[in-house]
């Protein structure tokens, strides 16, 4: 812990007014928040020389704290870190070849690998990282976080590490692994009978009424921090920033973040733009793809981004992805319009065969957040969204791990024997083109 509040290497700035909070120990105790507007978007600006970052990003991280002049920690010493945020972007040609042979375009396909981060092997992991790290420095010692899953997962295992107890409110459905995940680092768990908007309810009132920090979402200035490193680590790894980017969507940290990386080292990197965002959601729980098929019907009128449905209780394969009240869509929506992107829906009957081409053409099994994500790319094609000549990053956000239940419906190679008769040597090629036709049809 440290006691000096007053640093010069950074502050917080409210996105609605422009209010200056000093240093995140205020912020703290102005709970969060603008005290001037109330707002709970302020984002984080350095006193930094930016010209530093190019030489920065050209060495390889250990983690994303690689990037720690342009991270709101005061001392390395407070660092909680398991290696995350340091994941590789690889180019999938099985992708490649696809698009070529059945669409006539020549593209480059990337997957940034989020299933390989170092604490619970998702995309969460950087932001877990920072806050522990954060409430290492600051002294807080009680936390407390909604979540459908994965966010939960990483603050709990992080911040056990940090020594800080994390109280941790899931929706009724929220998946049974994560439940042990978080239950068995000690952390308490509350199941809430209800959704995630029901969730998130329990947990602000239990957070008032014990005084206790509650993450605010995806506006968060530690997640958004954490994560806006993804587009310095895209500098790194890719000969060409992307010019299309896929995401699941829930909330959606991940284009928060990407447009604030951009913009604060805009004068460094003046060539650089938000790729198109292409979200995707299921269409068990897409209430944003609802909104934004409604306004672009109507052609988008003046403030078309305030108005979205709210789905109570979305009964949906993929829990990590079930907000099913979408506060952000206004930002969300705003940002994917001015990119020239869009919002799609892939149906969950999708999601198995989908993770099972991913596997055998790639060897990486997916979890089904990340399923999502990749069946956006077969519809992007499909819808013409992607164009010669681009460079497209999928963002797989998680692997099986999380999800048990998910990968055992990959099972399909199996003979139930019981006698040498029955046995006989296969051909893995064979079931190439069931898997295709699968995703396909
Ligand atoms: C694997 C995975 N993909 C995508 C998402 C959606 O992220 P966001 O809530 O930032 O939209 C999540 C969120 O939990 C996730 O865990
Ligand atoms: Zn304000």
């Amino acid at each position: 812990m440290l006691r000096v509040k007053i640093q010069h290497k950074y502050h917080l700035t409210c996105t609605q007014c422009g209010y200056e909070t000093p240093n995140f120990w205020t912020w703290f105790d102005q709970n969060q928040q603008c005290p001037q507007c109330g707002s709970k978007h302020s984002e984080v600006w350095y006193n930094r020389r930016y010209q530093r970052l190019p030489r920065i990003i050209k060495r390889k991280p250990d983690s994303f704290w690689h990037y720690f002049p342009f991270l709101p920690l005061l001392r390395r010493r407070h660092i909680i870190s398991r290696g995350e945020g340091a994941v590789p972007v690889e180019r999938w040609t099985f992708l490649q070849e696809y698009a070529k042979k059945n669409h006539g375009l020549d593209i480059n396909v990337h997957v940034y690998r989020n299933d390989l981060n170092g604490g619970t092997g998702t995309f969460k992991d950087p932001a877990a990282s920072m806050a522990a790290s954060l409430f290492n420095e600051l002294g807080i010692k009680q936390y407390c976080i909604a979540s459908t899953g994965n966010s939960a997962t990483a603050y709990a295992k992080y911040l056990s590490m940090a020594g800080v107890n994390c109280s941790v409110f899931m929706p009724e459905d929220a998946i049974r692994s994560s439940e042990a995940t978080i239950s068995s680092f000690g952390q308490q768990v509350f199941r809430v009978m209800g959704d995630y908007a029901k969730a998130k309810e329990i947990a602000a009132g239990y957070a008032g009424y014990y005084h206790i920090p509650m993450s605010t979402g995806n506006i968060d200035p530690i997640r958004v921090e954490a994560k806006k490193t993804m587009v310095f680590e895209w500098l790194r790894q890719m000969d060409q920033f992307p010019d299309v980017y896929i995401q699941a969507v829930s909330g959606g940290t991940g284009p928060i973040a990407i447009d604030k990386g951009i913009r604060e080292i805009s004068h460094v990197y003046p060539e650089l733009k938000n790729p198109r965002f292409l979200l995707v959601q299921t269409d068990q729980c897409d209430p944003m793809v609802q909104a934004w098929e409604k306004s672009e019907a109507e052609g988008f009128p003046e403030g078309f981004e305030k108005e979205y449905p709210v789905i109570d209780n979305p009964q949906t394969e993929v829990p990590t992805l079930a907000t099913g009240n979408p506060a952000t869509y206004p930002i969300i929506a705003r940002l994917v319009k001015k990119s020239g992107g869009t919002f799609l829906r892939m149906r969950e009957e999708k999601l198995v065969p989908v993770g099972k081409l991913m596997a055998y053409e790639q060897k990486v099994i997916p979890g089904p957040a990340s399923a999502v994500a990749m069946a956006g790319f077969f519809i992007a094609l499909r819808k013409n969204l992607i164009k010669n000549g681009e460079t497209v990053l999928i963002n797989l956000g998680e692997g099986p791990n999380r999800a048990p239940a998910y990968l055992e419906q990959m099972i399909y190679t199996t003979h139930n024997v019981s006698n040498v008769d029955e046995c006989a040597p296969h051909s893995i090629d064979d079931y190439r083109a069931q898997l295709w036709k699968d995703v396909l049809d």
